[in-house]
């Protein structure tokens, strides 16, 4: 091997090497960063669960304790108003979505795709369904989660529940919240 092929393959080792000392760190961060947003995402999640156990539980419970017949205000009605106010402030988006195919309130009803999706995910059997979007370059989760009939009250003004059978979504609760 002569002079200058013995220094251009030095050469090349120390570039190499460079190369691979250079990508080392890069990699890292990228990987940190992901793994932070990731971190981000599971802490959503978890907001999504104990918002949606809260919402679940006052429902219930407010039905069982304060609505005794049909002319009472139906706790549905009453987390409608509370999603709403939730809403106004900013905290996150949750809407009350008919999964049984008649809904009292059409309003009710899936509307976009995601909720759409959702409702076919829960009725098939899935407890959760989620999705990452953005807004405003922002991101944001999107979930949903299944309701039974969890009382034989519900029937009282669902008449079509009494069909469901047991354990079946006849509704869901769909989020999007900020993902911070
Ligand atoms: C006192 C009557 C009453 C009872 C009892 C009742 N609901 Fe409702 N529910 C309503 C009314 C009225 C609406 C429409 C509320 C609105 O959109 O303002 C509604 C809406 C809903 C919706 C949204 C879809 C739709 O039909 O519009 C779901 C899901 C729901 N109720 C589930 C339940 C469950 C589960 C129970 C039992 C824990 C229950 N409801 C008990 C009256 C009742």
């Amino acid at each position: 091997m002569n002079r200058l092929k013995q220094f251009a393959l030095a050469a090349l080792c120390v570039a190499l090497a460079i190369a691979i000392t250079w990508q080392g760190p890069n990699t890292a961060t990228a990987q940190d960063k992901a793994k932070k947003k990731d971190v981000a995402l599971e802490r959503t999640r978890d907001t999504v669960k104990m918002l949606d156990d809260v919402y679940k539980t006052a429902v219930v419970l407010i039905t069982t304790h304060y609505v005794n017949d049909s002319d009472d205000l139906p706790a549905g009605s009453a987390a409608i108003a509370l999603f709403e106010a939730i809403g106004k402030k900013g905290w996150h988006e949750v809407r009350l979505l008919d999964a049984s195919g008649e809904p009292i309130e059409e309003k009710n009803s899936p509307k976009d795709e995601f909720e759409k999706a959702a409702v076919n995910q829960l009725k098939a059997g899935e407890s959760w369904h989620e999705e990452v979007i953005k807004k405003d370059g922002k991101r944001f989760l999107r979930a949903a989660t299944p309701i039974p009939v969890v009382l034989d009250k519900c029937v009282m003004c669902h008449e079509n529940y009494k069909a469901a059978k047991k354990g079946e979504p006849i509704g869901a609760l769909s989020y999007t919240i900020p993902i911070k």
